[in-house]
């Protein structure tokens, strides 16, 4: 795991943006695991700005989610479909049927869970996954005790799962109960991991996610245990973390990322 801070939301949205954009650059035909909610935002729109401004080109790209609720239909406005056609899809030149998300409405869930990890493999697996974090230390719908070796599956939301996500709905009983999420093994056998995460709130699991012991409580302390995992925090959300100092220090120093120091520290340096 390397930790990048970054002196705020916004450039931790550039960066995550311009990781994205350079896999592309470098893979046309890249498949990229994407995530919704807040926290992509900022990184979509300025994929899009990419995209009309410097001929950021998607044409070859295939897309993956983590996750869609059941029960609600693509057209939905809250569902993770319309989501993504919103903050991205319509903004690039992404062919539609490039797009993954699992059906939440399938009559069978479970051939529906099946199909979605064939289609994955069958597209070469995943070459970046997009990630956040939730309140409770989820990842994706992979909510506390989810096993860590899970695969695609239906999945029962957590109260607090459902509070966070329910000013989107605009009450909570509008918001789905279950979800098919990809299975914390399935984000394991991604080539590169981005988890980001901005703001005070996302502090705690942070630290427990990252510093903490991996642990089935906590499913994005899983990422542990990825090959390749890039998390991307700004200051606030790094606050608790212990060892700030030494991921400061591989930041400035390790060649790697000498061609994102200027994009993330600017005149902060
Ligand atoms: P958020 O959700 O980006 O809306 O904070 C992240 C998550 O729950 O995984």
């Amino acid at each position: 795991m390397e930790v990048i801070i970054c002196p705020s939301a916004e450039r931790a949205n550039l960066l995550t943006a311009q990781l994205i954009a350079d896999t592309i650059q470098a893979k046309p035909n890249a498949v990229l695991g994407m995530a919704t909610g807040r926290t992509p935002e900022g990184a979509y729109a300025r994929l899009a700005q990419l995209h009309k401004e410097a001929d950021l080109d998607f044409s070859g790209v295939t897309t993956f989610n983590l996750d869609e609720y059941i029960g609600i239909p693509a057209t939905h406005p809250q569902s993770f479909r319309a989501c993504m056609e919103r903050d991205l899809f319509s903004k690039i030149n992404i062919k539609r049927e490039n797009t993954h998300l699992p059906d939440g409405m399938a009559p069978d869930l479970t051939a529906e869970c099946a199909r979605y990890e064939e289609a994955i493999t069958a597209a070469g697996g995943i070459d970046v996954q997009l990630l956040g974090i939730g309140l409770n230390g989820h990842l994706a719908f992979n909510e506390p005790l989810s096993s860590l070796a899970s695969r695609t599956r239906a999945k029962a939301l957590t109260p607090e799962t459902r509070r966070q996500n329910a000013p989107a709905f605009g009450s909570l009983d509008e918001v789905p109960t279950r979800a098919i999420t990809m299975g914390i093994g399935t984000v394991l056998e991604s080539r590169w991991a981005i988890l980001l995460a901005t703001g005070s709130n996302k502090a705690e699991m942070i630290l427990k996610a990252v510093e903490g012991p991996m642990t089935a409580v906590v499913t994005a302390s899983a990422l542990q245990m990825h090959r390749r995992c890039t998390v991307i925090v700004d200051e606030p959300a790094a606050e608790w973390l212990q060892m700030t100092e030494y991921y400061r220090w591989v930041f400035a120093n390790e060649p790697e990322w000498a061609p994102y120091r200027d994009l993330v520290l600017g005149s902060s340096r």
